[in-house]
């Protein structure tokens, strides 16, 4: 029997060109570079300029992806924009992409599940391929978390920055194994008693204002080694695999020690984990289609591999994608 699967096709991805060093940021703030990177691996970001938005970083990061597919705006019939900070309360950050990108056709969202958006968003997306309600399917994780900093808060300010990243998913056959192409697993979660530890203070319905980012940061790094744990475990027991068979880990980069704790626990060598917090800090739910842009781009990831990849972030939510790539 011949089964459904999608099939990244093509990866893409943005960096805004203002690059701000740690120096840069001890320049106006009680922080060094020696504790940014001590603490979390982090040694620059990008931060976009004035009037460029969310949409804007998306748009740029879709058109490589497609271009890498070989595809045009006619071939798309679903755009899933994962984002915390979208450029208006509605419409969708999506429609304003569709819109730039000249796609017409099927439908466009925005999915919210803070730096687990892209694993979310792939999920549905894969889920519509494989159902055969969509052809071509834009998945992109954007963000201007420069905008929801509190730049005097010392403690999260310094952790985050700007980017997009995007894959293209489209339907292909197989026999339905492990060693077939495609997406073999997504599993997701979300535990809403833990909303408090990490959230923006504002909002349309509270504030009327967009708000600034709160972190209680030890309690989230204790969660987020536990969560990522049970994440990886479980699509390696979904698809009857141990980590020896994992030939790349792209992990959300929140901190370097999650991600170092999660390739021990996983049992990968650091050689085997596509890292790009040191240049990028925290780019949410844009963090993962950038280092697998990158990774494909500098052709570590070649087709054939078997590809993890997991998030974390607020809510909690959690949850993780395995890919032959
Ligand atoms: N520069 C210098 N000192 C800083 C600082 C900064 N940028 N930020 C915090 N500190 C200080 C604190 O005030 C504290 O000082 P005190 O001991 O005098 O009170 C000290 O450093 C230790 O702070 P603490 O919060 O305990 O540090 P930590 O080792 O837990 O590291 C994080 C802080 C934020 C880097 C870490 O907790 C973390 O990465 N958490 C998870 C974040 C995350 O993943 N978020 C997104 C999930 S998607």
């Amino acid at each position: 029997m011949t089964i459904k699967r999608s099939h990244i096709t093509g990866c893409g991805a943005y960096l805004p060109e203002r690059c701000v060093t740690n120096s840069e940021l001890a320049a106006a703030l009680d922080t060094t570079d020696e504790w940014i990177q001590s603490r979390t691996g982090i040694r620059q970001r990008h931060i976009a300029a004035d009037g460029e938005l969310t949409s804007d970083l998306a748009t740029n990061a879709a058109r490589k992806a497609l271009d890498a597919a070989g595809l045009t705006a006619d071939d798309i019939d679903l755009v899933v924009v994962a984002t915390a900070t979208p450029d208006l309360t509605f419409p969708a950050t999506a429609t304003q992409v569709q819109a730039n990108l000249g796609v017409t056709r099927g439908c466009a969202f925005d999915v919210q599940a803070v730096c687990t958006g892209f694993v979310y968003a792939l999920t549905i997306a894969d889920n519509f391929v494989q159902l055969g309600q969509s052809r071509g399917a834009l998945v992109i994780g954007a963000e201007t978390f420069s905008r929801i900093l509190d730049w005097n808060d010392r403690g999260t300010c310094v952790l985050f920055g700007d980017g997009a990243g995007a894959v293209v998913l489209q339907p292909g056959e197989g026999a339905g194994t492990v060693e077939d192409r495609g997406i073999l697993s997504t599993h997701l979660h979300a535990d809403g008693r833990y909303k408090d530890m990490l959230y923006v203070d504002g909002g349309p319905s509270t504030t009327q204002l967009a708000g600034f980012l709160r972190m209680e940061g030890k309690e989230v790094f204790k969660h987020a080694v536990v969560n990522l744990a049970q994440a990886v475990d479980e699509a390696l027991e979904a698809n009857g695999v141990d980590g020896a068979a994992v030939d790349w880990l792209v992990p959300h980069q929140a901190n370097r020690r999650i991600i170092d704790a999660t390739a021990r626990k996983l049992g990968v060598t650091s050689d085997k984990v596509v890292v790009t917090i040191d240049r990028h800090a925290n780019t949410s739910a844009a963090s993962i289609p950038l280092a697998l842009s990158e990774a494909v781009g500098d052709g570590r990831i070649t087709r054939g591999q078997l590809v993890l990849l997991e998030a974390m972030g607020g809510g909690f939510t959690w949850g993780s994608a395995m890919v032959r790539w």
